[in-house]
């Protein structure tokens, strides 16, 4: 099959963080609107809440060009794959699908297939698929998502492979269709990538420079959501705590999470914070303001000033204890999570001992846990490391040991409480149960067959705490 390459990834490009980003007004030209008319898509999407919302545009597009969603997505005529670059595991999950749907695409020649998200924009990766997966339709990056009726026809015009990927900061795409997952939750992207550069991670070469929405924009998406009937919203972003930093005002996240509370939306939680960025004004109104939900998500990394100099995080244990003070006075009760990396190069087991420290001094009620993965590209990838494979899995596997005991005793203190949880759907953890989560974000089981109840806040009463759940009564 011969190529179409209209940009190829590269990192030097990607590092770029000099011009004025651009604010695209989404518009689909006439000539791609029929495309899809009669024939089916799916999306398989991998990674962060960033790429479950950038799926919902996909699908947006997708289905503005005439495209209908798919029951069986290996006979579909459009399959997308929304890629993660995050750690190595991330990756080899996707190569794996990638070999089902050669096998899909045998059955039906017709078939396109498309990666895009963030894999495509780093240059090992794009150049694997090119030589290795020649059955691949169509290379598209995180930075040209409104492409995509473009890149579909060329690869049904010319029947070549169509690769276009492009590096550098990113611009804001508005007013693009989506096709939201859920009718009574949803992602309202406020940033879109990061300029933090912590040492290990791949996200600022594939994401781009921060940029942030404009706040009236963001407003009016959640006034319409709220019109729409939703009644959260999960405001996202790498750091979204650095929001309105590039625009060169001084409206903060905090202003944003004041005005926001005033649209009538009764909750609003947001991804992810960065601690040096979070700041008194974002946890007074935390506080404040009734509809943010006493729940935060502030990724660490690592307990160990020396390794968190290492990481480029800029922050040091004390001063990411006293923001953990400051949250806890100010919400009481609030609920914590964190990530943590474990294996960081070189990391010595009393540097790790310091991060377990840490854990036990917050009291974290929840944590993704990682292995450090080695990412090309990223400055650590060049650190030395001496840490064997097996002393890494033991360290993660101590870790999380302290981190479900975290899990169980958050979930504890709800016990024969009443807990506010907003209906999601039939539950999977037995018949005649339905779910949803609480103001704390605790996944909440409770008795009951009412499907009229999804997408209301009810009231239960939790009768059992387990370590990934609570199990409560409906009250009446
Ligand atoms: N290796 C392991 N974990 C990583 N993360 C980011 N980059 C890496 C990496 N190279 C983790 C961090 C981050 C989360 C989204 O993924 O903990 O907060
Ligand atoms: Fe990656 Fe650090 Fe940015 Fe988070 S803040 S996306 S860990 S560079």
């Amino acid at each position: 099959m011969k190529n179409i390459k209209l940009a190829m990834p590269n990192f030097k490009e990607a590092r770029m963080r000099l011009k004025e980003v651009p604010t695209i007004e989404y518009e689909m030209k006439d000539e791609y609107k029929k495309l899809g008319i009669g024939k089916t898509y799916h999306v398989f999407t991998y990674g962060c809440q960033g790429n479950e919302a950038d799926s919902e545009v996909i699908s947006g597009i997708l289905e503005q060009m005439g495209y209908k969603r798919g029951d069986d997505p290996y006979t579909c005529d459009v399959v997308l794959l929304n890629t993660c670059a995050i750690r190595e595991n991330a990756e080899n999950r996707i190569w794996g699908v990638l070999g089902n749907l050669k096998g899909a695409k045998r059955e039906n020649p017709d078939m396109l297939i498309g990666i895009c998200g963030c894999m495509p924009q780093e240059e090992n990766a794009t150049k694997r698929l090119l030589e290795t997966y020649s059955f691949v339709d169509l290379i598209f990056g995180t930075h040209n998502i409104n492409s995509l009726p473009k890149l579909i026809y060329q690869a049904y015009l010319s029947k070549a492979k169509v690769v276009e990927v492009i590096s550098g900061e990113g611009s804001i795409l508005e007013h693009a269709p989506k096709i939201r997952e859920s009718h009574h939750k949803a992602w309202v992207n406020i940033m879109y990538g990061c300029d933090e550069f912590c040492t290990y991670c791949i996200v600022p070469y594939t994401r781009g420079k921060e940029r942030s929405r404009s706040k009236d924009e963001i407003i009016a998406e959640v006034k319409e959501l709220v019109l729409n009937g939703y009644k959260e919203v999960t405001l996202l972003g790498q750091n979204v705590n650095a929001y309105g930093k590039d625009l060169g005002s001084d409206y903060t996240f905090g202003d944003l999470l004041y005005d926001l509370d005033k649209t009538g939306i009764e909750r609003i939680r947001y991804t992810t914070s960065h601690p040096r960025d979070l700041d008194m004004k974002t946890i007074m109104a935390m506080a404040e303001c009734k509809s943010v939900m006493p729940q935060l998500h502030l990724p660490v990394q690592s307990g160990d000033n020396e390794i968190l100099k290492k990481m480029n995080r800029k922050y040091t244990y004390e001063e990411y204890m006293q923001k953990i003070e400051a949250l806890k006075k100010a919400v009481p009760g609030i609920s914590i999570t964190t990530d943590i990396i474990v294996g960081f190069p070189n990391e010595t087991e009393e540097q790790f001992q310091n991060t377990l420290k840490l854990v036990r001094n917050v009291g974290y009620e929840g944590a993704f846990t990682f292995i450090y993965s080695k990412r090309e590209g990223t400055p650590a990838a060049k650190m030395e490391d001496s840490i064997s494979d097996e002393e890494k899995r033991d360290r993660l596997h101590r870790l999380n040991e302290l981190v479900n005991a975290g899990y169980l005793k958050g979930n504890q203190r709800f016990l024969n409480k009443e807990v506010l949880v907003l209906v999601d759907g039939e539950s999977k953890n037995g018949e005649g149960m339905m779910c949803g989560y609480s103001e704390h974000l605790k996944l909440t089981h409770f008795k009951s067959n009412d499907l009229s109840l999804i997408g209301k806040i009810v009231k239960v009463r939790v009768t059992e705490a387990k370590t990934w759940f609570l199990i409560g009564e409906l009250c009446e």
